[in-house]
C-alpha cells in the first residue's frame, strides 16, 4: 500500500542490530527504506545488516554511542555523507539495572539516564536539525510500558522510560513547524537480550507478566515492527506526540 511505502528513505535506528531495534530495522527495510544500523559493537552491527542484505533489503551498519555526543555528531554527519538526508529516526538504543529503589547507586543512574534518555535527546537534537532542513522528517522513540505505569525493582528505569513520553511530547510541540513528527513506541514485556537471562532465572516474574497480559502471552519483537512501519510512514503524517503502548493489553487494567 502506497501510504505505506518506505521506498527512497533513509532510517537509522540506535541498537538496530538485535531484539526490538532488529525486528523495526527489519521492518522498515521490507518497507523500502534504506536502513542504518547504529550500535556500539561494529562487528554486531555489521552482521545484523549482512543478514538484511543477504535477504535483498538494503542496510549498513554505522557505529554509534549514545551516550557519546561526539559519536553522535560523527555518525549522523557520516549517514548524511553517504545518503544526502536522514527521512527517519528510530530512537530505540536502551539499558535496564534492576533493583531495589533503596538499592540503586549515582553510578546506575547515570549509567542508564545518559543512555535511555540524554543519548535519546542528542540523538534526536542532531538527526533533528539536519530533518529542519529538509523540512520534514518522523523519529520513534522507544518508551516502554513503565512509561506510564510502575513496575517493581526498575524504577530508575521506569523514570527514564516516562521522560521518553514527555520528551517525545516536548519535540512533537517544537517541532510540528518543521513538519517532524516524533512518536513513541511502549512495548510491554518482550523476550530479547536485555531480559532473558533475568526471566529464566526468575520464572514466577515471566509468569506474573503473562498472567497480567490479556492476550495471555509476552510480546515478540516482530511485534513492534508493524507499528515503527505505521509511525515512519506517510499514513501518520498527522499525528504527533502520541505514545503508542504494544503490550497485548497488559496495561488496560
Ligand atoms: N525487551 C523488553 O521487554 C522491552 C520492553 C519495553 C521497552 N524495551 C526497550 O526496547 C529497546 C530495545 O531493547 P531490547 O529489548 O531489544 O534489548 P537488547 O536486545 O538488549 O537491545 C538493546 C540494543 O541497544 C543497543 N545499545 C545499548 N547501549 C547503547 C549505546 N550506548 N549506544 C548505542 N546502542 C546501544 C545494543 O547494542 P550494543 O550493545 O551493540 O550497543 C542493542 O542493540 C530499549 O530501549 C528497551 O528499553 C524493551
Amino acid at each position: 500500500m502506497k501510504m505505506f511505502d518506505l521506498s527512497g528513505r533513509i532510517a537509522i535506528v540506535t541498537g538496530g542490530n538485535r531484539g526490538i531495534g532488529f525486528s523495526i530495522s527489519r521492518g522498515l527495510a521490507e518497507a523500502g527504506a534504506t536502513v542504518v544500523i547504529a550500535n556500539r559493537h561494529a562487528e554486531e552491527g555489521e552482521k545484523a545488516a549482512a543478514s538484511l542484505l543477504g535477504a535483498g533489503l538494503k542496510a549498513v551498519a554505522i557505529p554509534l554511542d549514545v551516550t557519546s555526543d561526539a559519536s553522535i555528531q560523527k555518525m549522523t554527519a557520516e549517514v548524511v555523507r553517504k545518503f544526502g538526508k536522514i527521512d527517519i529516526l528510530v530512537n530505540n538504543a536502551g539499558i535496564v539495572i534492576r533493583k531495589k529503589a533503596e538499592d540503586y547507586t549515582p553510578q546506575d543512574w547515570e549509567a542508564i539516564m545518559n543512555t535511555n534518555l540524554r543519548g535519546m535527546f542528542f540523538c534526536c537534537q542532531e538527526v533533528g536539525r539536519e530533518m529542519m532542513r529538509q523540512g520534514k522528517g518522523k523519529i520513534i522513540n522507544i518508551g516502554s510500558v513503565v512509561s506510564v505505569v510502575a513496575q517493581s525493582e526498575r524504577g530508575v528505569y521506569a523514570i527514564s522510560k516516562a521522560g521518553v513520553a514527555h520528551l517525545t511530547r516536548s519535540l512533537a510541540l517544537e517541532w510540528a513547524k518543521y513538519r517532524i513528527n516524533v512518536n513513541a513506541i511502549g512495548p510491554g514485556a518482550t523476550l530479547t537480550d536485555i531480559n532473558r537471562t533475568y526471566l529464566k532465572e526468575h520464572p514466577e516474574v515471566l509468569q506474573a507478566f503473562i498472567n497480567d497480559i490479556p492476550m495471555g502471552r509476552i510480546g515478540h519483537p516482530d511485534d513492534c515492527a508493524g507499528a515503527a512501519v505505521f509511525l515512519a510512514s506517510d499514513a501518520s503524517d498527522f499525528i504527533t506526540g502520541q505514545l503508542i503502548l504494544i503490550d497485548g493489553g497488559m496495561t488496560i487494567h
